[in-house]
């Protein structure tokens, strides 16, 4: 997967840590869940600030030298990358190289990214409960299949991969190999030492891997926020025609600006707005043009199994409701979340909600049955999540108390249980899995 290109930045002081309700609509959480406050800025967390910022170049309170000049050096490359494209840059590429730049974007330097002193956290961040109960969906699949191996794409801190393969070593049920296919270097680093330090003995099973594996093989992938950081290309809806939004410099900052979209643009439009409602003019949003392609080349290799998506989103009609007239863009840095993409390019993550729909048809390009989809707070519980925090409290009620409050954290709606979603493919295999056994949600997409 080659996601590599570039991008740029400014630095301006950046809004309190307020948070209001998301770009986002749910059937069933209330407004006051919306508004609850964690300690923590989780990755889906909601934007605050005016859509379109404008950039500079001076350095700004908030950053050290290292971020400035960093920031700096971003503005410099993404600058290139416009003139380059005669003054104009897809937004497409300008968050391909804000993420992904060698040496540059947010996911190839080396910035902390999650947990404290990082951007935000996610759920194997907030409790080992969600990846034990990962690990006896895996249990599942791998006594279905007669063992085999997993595959976790963009493993963060490598806490979700420990905790996995904590709990699989409890149930007897250890794959062959556990795999990592990592983009950022720091945070392979990062991820060896982790698994170095909580599970030295079984540090033999884990591989790094550059790219997807080529030879076949049974098991699992699966991935917990990644799809979301899968540069997204974002349009701007008329009657009279679609305008693609790219970047261009203006007084020596970013500006968004419009062109007419290619007409292959225009049709994904079109038909977007037909699952979506009747959308005002004006209506911004954005799709993924590259979500089909990318995730069959990561699954590719497995021959007998199931891929396990974890990430917030939603099925496509309620995604491109006319309500959300400002797409999902969302932006996190030092655990604050805003909507602004040219703030701090290179040192902040942007993120696009998933559109659960595309991912269900990528599952068929990808030569995959889409065996389940329902809500993290579902999933969680079919697992039997309840059994886990029994089981990892081992008595002790303190224990159990911390434990319930993670779940919760994990489970309610208002928190990260009903934005996050799990969707499950299956090949070569045909199995119920627990973890969507309590609720198919497969109907909405
Ligand atoms: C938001 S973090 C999630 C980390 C971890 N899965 C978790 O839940 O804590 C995204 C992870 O995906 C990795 N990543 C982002 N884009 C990637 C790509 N195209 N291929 C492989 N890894 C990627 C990042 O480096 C990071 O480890």
């Amino acid at each position: 997967m080659n996601m590599f290109a570039p991008a740029a930045c400014r630095v301006r002081a950046i809004s309190a840590p307020t948070r209001r309700a998301p770009p986002v609509i749910s059937t069933t959480w209330s407004r006051n869940e919306e508004f609850s406050i964690l300690g923590f800025m989780r990755k889906h967390d909601t934007p605050m600030a005016p859509q379109r910022e404008l950039m500079g170049r001076q350095r700004e309170p908030g950053l050290n030298e290292a971020q400035a000049g960093h920031c700096a050096r971003m503005h410099s490359h993404l600058r290139e990358q416009i003139d380059a494209g005669g003054g104009w840059l897809s937004f497409e590429r300008f968050m391909d190289a804000a993420l992904y730049a060698p040496g540059l974007g947010y996911y190839s330097a080396g910035a902390r990214k999650l947990g404290a002193g990082g951007d935000f956290t996610t759920a194997p961040e907030v409790s080992s409960l969600f990846g034990a109960c990962i690990a006896r969906q895996c249990a599942q699949i791998l006594s279905a299949l007669g063992g085999g191996s997993l595959l976790e794409i963009g493993a963060g801190s490598g806490r979700l991969a420990a905790d996995i393969l904590s709990r699989l070593e409890t149930l007897g049920a250890l794959p062959d190999t556990y795999r990592i296919l990592e983009i950022s270097a720091d945070l392979r680093e990062r991820q060896r030492r982790h698994l170095e330090q909580s599970l030295p003995h079984l540090l033999g099973r884990v591989q790094w891997l550059d790219q997807p594996p080529q030879e076949p093989f049974d098991g699992i992938v699966l991935a917990n926020e990644v799809l979301d950081a899968l540069p997204v290309a974002r349009f701007r809806w008329h009657r009279a025609g679609v305008e693609a939004l790219g970047v261009v410099i203006e007084d020596g900052h970013f500006a968004w600006a419009p062109r007419p979209a290619a007409p292959a643009m225009a049709e994904v439009c079109r038909r977007l707005s037909e699952s979506g409602g009747a959308w005002d003019d004006g209506y911004v949003s954005e799709y993924c043009p590259r979500l089909i392609d990318w995730t069959r080349g990561v699954t590719q290799s497995l021959r007998a199994g199931a891929v396990l998506w974890f990430d917030y989103g939603l099925p496509r009609s309620q995604y491109y409701m006319p309500e959300r007239h400002e797409g999902t863009l969302l932006c996190h840095f030092q655990h604050r979340a805003h909507a602004d993409p040219f703030r701090y390019p290179g040192l902040q993550d942007i993120t696009a909600w998933v559109d659960y729909t595309l991912l269900a048809e990528a599952s068929r390009t990808a030569g995959f049955a889409l065996s389940g989809f329902t809500t993290q707070s579902y999933f969680l519980a079919g697992l039997g999540v309840h059994e886990e925090m029994q089981f990892m409290a081992g008595g002790d009620d303190n224990r159990f108390a911390r434990l319930a409050n993670e779940a919760r954290q994990l489970m309610l709606p208002g928190e990260m249980g009903e934005r996050f979603k799990a969707m499950a493919w299956l090949r070569g295999l045909d199995l119920p899995m627990s973890g969507f056994a309590l609720q198919d949600l497969r109907h909405t997409l």
